[in-house]
């Protein structure tokens, strides 16, 4: 009975595999993260990244075999990240995606990375039906998507200079909490008080967003700070800095659901997994990707490949890994 997807996905710092049914259940979603490799280097040695995907993938892949308690042959597609991501991490996943496909005989469906952030809605029994207005927040982009179905989505927003997820990494790491620092900064955000301090927002025109002003402004707050005013003021600039983020985002969906008059908006990305834009977003009824599901995972790329057409058996040989869209 072979009617599962493998969704294989190494285009950062994770490595991870899933196996999901073919009407979206997930049966396993392994996640190795490399964090704690890179977090001496303040950020994601890209040919660090690759080595250790090396390493990790055929035991990642196993392992989501094994906890689905499936084997290859209940195998149907494998989908795999093309892009965007670092080319050599890409290259991993996709050379043993080739290698296990051409071997086992499965068809191959190279996915896009943005695409299975999307696709991470399409899971389990409360899967969102397209149309809906989609904020994508990650690490790499900050995307304002109309989604009207399963296969795709048509951009009408993005950022100027830094991601979302960027910018509470760049926070982070000025207020001294190290990497990964999403994750730090919103654990610190919560013991803080928000109204201590103002960041900008930034005005920018059409559906588009900046974080380059507010990472600045927080650079000058911390530099006026010596250690010991730093230290007592850090949970509250960390809130205070979150909040502003928060509200870039949330005022940008909400201009863009009255600009194309969509009713349901939905968030994914790294950034969803936020505890104060989860609890904001949960007022407004927004849908938000499911917490596990917010950074990347296998589970999203295999979800993804539903949707995405198999390329033929020699064909596939060529396909190559894209670093951009
Ligand atoms: N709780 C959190 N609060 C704020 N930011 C968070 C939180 N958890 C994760 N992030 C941020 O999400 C980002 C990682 O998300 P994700 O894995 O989707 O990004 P990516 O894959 O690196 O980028 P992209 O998907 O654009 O290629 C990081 O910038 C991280 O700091
Ligand atoms: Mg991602």
């Amino acid at each position: 009975m072979s009617e599962l997807i493998l969704g294989l996905e190494t285009s950062c710092d994770e490595t991870a595999a899933a196996l999901i049914t073919a009407d979206g259940a997930v049966l396993s979603n392994v996640i190795s993260s490399q964090a704690d490799l890179h977090a001496r280097f303040g950020g994601v040695v890209p040919e660090v990244a690759s080595r250790r995907h090396l390493e990790l993938v055929e035991p990642v892949v196993s392992e989501a075999l094994v906890e689905a308690e499936a084997t290859l042959s209940d195998v149907a597609k494998i989908g795999v990240t093309q892009g965007p991501g670092l080319v050599g991490a890409l290259l991993v996943g996709l050379s043993y995606a080739k290698g296990l496909s051409w071997a086992a005989q499965i068809p191959l469906a190279p996915v896009d990375h943005l695409h299975g952030h999307v696709a991470s809605l399409f899971l389990g029994d409360d899967a969102l039906e397209p149309p809906f207005l989609c904020l994508l927040a990650s690490g790499g982009h900050t995307l304002v998507l109309v989604v009207n179905d399963h296969a795709g989505f048509e951009v009408v927003g993005g950022t100027r200079d830094d991601a979302a997820g960027e910018a509470f990494d760049k926070g982070a790491r000025l207020l001294g909490l190290g990497y990964p620092g999403g994750p730090a900064l919103d654990r610190l955000a919560r013991t803080g008080d928000p109204s201590t301090h103002t960041f900008p927002i930034a005005r920018v025109d059409g559906l588009d967003f900046s974080f380059s002003g507010v990472k600045t402004a927080l650079l000058y707050a911390v530099r006026e700070l010596d250690e010991t005013a730093l230290a007592e003021r850090r949970a509250d600039l960390a809130a205070s800095y979150e909040l502003a983020i928060v509200d870039a985002l949330l005022q940008r969906i909400e201009q863009a659901a009255e600009h194309t008059h969509m009713d349901t908006i939905a968030v994914v990305g790294g950034v969803a997994a936020n505890s104060a834009f989860r609890a904001r977003l949960a007022t407004l009824g927004a849908r938000v990707a499911p917490l596990p599901l917010c950074t990347d995972n296998g589970a999203m790329i295999a979800s993804a490949a539903r949707y995405a057409p198999n390329v033929s058996k020699a064909g596939y040989l060529a396909v190559d890994a894209y670093s951009s869209r």
